[in-house]
């Protein structure tokens, strides 16, 4: 049907110096979320899925695949040998237990220390350029684990960390304030879950520092309305785990929208969870991976943004640090 033209052929991989390949370790939930955000994208010439289950593996590929004429030419392959991913531009790590209705995130952690240990060094073995983008749970402490067990420099070993809670968090402000959530700019630092920190010394609507802008918009923005928020967005993922057993969509949105920063070198400014020893007071000798805006582009971290911070914000960022060094320091990795 289609006669080739091109006599001096050669594979389109030489062709393309664009040709990106982005692996997903664990087809869950999670996994195929972010999965099917990057399709939709128009990111990545290639999508391979990992996992230890061969049948759902298999079914979602192909699941994936006859969405086909709808989507941008991805290239996708599914496989339970770690063979499969040999030259990736990033990995993403969503394989593991998560958490049932009740459980903290760090409940997971032994559960998923053992598996990190047999999926890191196979990852870094086929793919020693990499990327590393850890999204399991308890996510700062995995991506610290995953730092150690790849022998990567830290630029290129991150966690999702709290760009979830910092997207909740734009969401429930811009619902409280009635304006798009693309307006507000606000961050979530600190550890993905309990103990994370919200910066309310910058958020932002339109350009506009928020207290100028409930200011004219005449509206009472108290710390006790603040305080509300930043409780509510804490308590999102077990609200959303009672009533519909997992989160997938938001997280989904966010890992891709981390990938595009990526690959396309976008140099975004985005809370991920990086090494963060010797930022905002963290001592040098604490080698805890918490989050923190830092511009991504594609040699991973870029630069870490330097936020005013208040002496309390401070203080809560240190506390969490201080926390996951010690449950760090029990492991044995
Ligand atoms: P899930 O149970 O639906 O999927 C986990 C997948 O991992 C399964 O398909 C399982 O077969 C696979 N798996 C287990 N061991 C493996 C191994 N050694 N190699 C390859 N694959 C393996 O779980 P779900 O809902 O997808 O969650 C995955 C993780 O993501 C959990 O730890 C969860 O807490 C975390 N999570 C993190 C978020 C974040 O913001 N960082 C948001 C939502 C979930
Ligand atoms: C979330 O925040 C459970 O960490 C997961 O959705």
């Amino acid at each position: 049907i289609l006669r080739p033209f091109q006599f001096d052929w050669k594979s389109s991989k030489e062709f393309s110096k664009r040709h990106t390949k982005i692996t997903i370790v664990g087809v869950g939930n999670v996994g195929m979320a972010i999965a099917q955000t990057i399709l939709t994208q128009d990111l990545v010439d290639e999508l391979v899925l990992v996992d230890t289950n061969a049948n759902k593996l298999e079914g979602e590929k192909l699941d994936l695949q006859h969405a086909a004429a709808f989507l941008p030419r991805v290239q996708i392959q599914a496989d339970t040998d770690f063979k499969i991913t040999h030259h990736s531009d990033l990995c993403i790590i969503t394989a593991g237990a998560r958490q049932n209705p009740g459980e903290s995130r760090l409940d997971l952690l032994q559960r998923n220390l053992n598996i990190f240990k047999s999926i890191v060094p196979t990852l870094v073995r086929e793919s020693p350029e990499c990327l590393l983008l850890v999204v399991s749970n308890p996510v700062d402490v995995l991506t610290y684990i995953a730092w150690k067990l790849s022998g990567f420099s830290p630029n290129r070993v991150f966690g999702s960390g709290t760009n979830l809670d910092s997207s909740r968090f734009r969401f429930l402000l811009a619902d409280y304030l009635d304006v798009n959530a693309q307006e507000v700019q606000a961050y979530m630092v600190g550890e993905h879950g309990d103990s994370s920190v919200a910066l309310w010394s910058s958020i932002s609507v339109g350009g506009v520092p928020i207290l100028s802008f409930v200011t004219n918009k005449s509206e009472e923005f108290e710390q006790q309305v603040l305080e509300k928020i930043r409780k509510k967005v804490v308590e999102s993922a077990y609200e959303v785990i009672r009533l519909k057993g997992y989160t997938s969509w938001a997280i989904g949105y966010s890992v891709a929208n981390l990938a595009r920063s990526l690959l396309r070198d976008q140099r975004s400014i985005q809370p991920v969870s990086l090494l963060s020893k010797g930022f905002y007071g963290i001592g040098d000798d604490v080698e805890v991976f918490l989050s923190l805006p830092a511009m991504l582009g594609r040699s991973g971290v870029v630069s870490v943004a330097q936020i005013q911070l208040t002496d309390e914000e401070k203080n809560r960022l240190q506390n969490s640090a201080k926390t996951l060094w010690e449950i760090q320091q029990q492991l044995l990795i």
